[in-house]
């Protein structure tokens, strides 16, 4: 069925199925907080912007409890969860004590959580913040990288997926 939207208030559901037909990866997006806390949260938002010089991005909602922390940390890391790491998204999406708890992390670079056996780890300075709407923009450059060959977890049209070569 072909269904065409046209005005400038959407209806917020339409909006996110719209949007959902998007199809991304998932990650954990981790930082410290003042007193050096772990802090983390599932993100889907992640994008590459630039390969020279490397630059990526990903927004958060101005309702996180995670705000403060990434708009005063000086680096982030993205862990992009391979399929096996599935509960990770759930853990780390749903209000929780210690979102770490039984998690595997290492340290990176200013001693940042970097989860272990990930698709991938991206390590990032911090390089830009910017109020767009209902989130915050959040630009970092690549520090630090490093990928194993496993089959990363999807996401699309609200459900989890796998990637299936064509
Ligand atoms: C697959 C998936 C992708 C998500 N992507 C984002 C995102 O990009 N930005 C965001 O702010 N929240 C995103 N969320 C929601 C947060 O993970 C969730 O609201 C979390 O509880 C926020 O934690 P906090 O309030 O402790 O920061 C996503 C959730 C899921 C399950």
């Amino acid at each position: 069925m072909h269904l065409e939207v046209c005005g400038d208030k959407f209806d917020s559901r339409e909006l996110r199925n719209v949007l959902g037909c998007f199809g991304t990866g998932v990650t954990v997006v981790t930082t410290l907080d003042a007193v050096g806390r772990k802090v983390g949260l599932t993100a889907n938002s992640f994008s590459s912007v630039s390969l020279d010089p490397p630059i990526v991005l990903w927004s958060l909602s101005k309702q996180s409890k995670s705000l403060e922390a990434f708009l005063h940390c000086s680096r982030f890391v993205i862990n992009v969860l391979s399929m096996d790491q599935l509960p990770l998204s759930n853990q780390f999406s749903k209000a929780a004590e210690d979102r770490f708890a039984g998690v595997s992390t290492s340290k990176g670079l200013g001693e940042l959580p970097v989860i272990d056996d990930c698709a991938a780890n991206i390590e990032c300075k911090a390089i830009s913040s910017q109020e767009v709407g209902d989130h915050i923009l959040f630009l970092g450059q690549i520090e630090r990288y490093n990928y194993l060959k496993k089959d990363a977890l999807l996401f699309c049209n609200g459900n989890y997926a796998k990637a299936v070569q064509v």
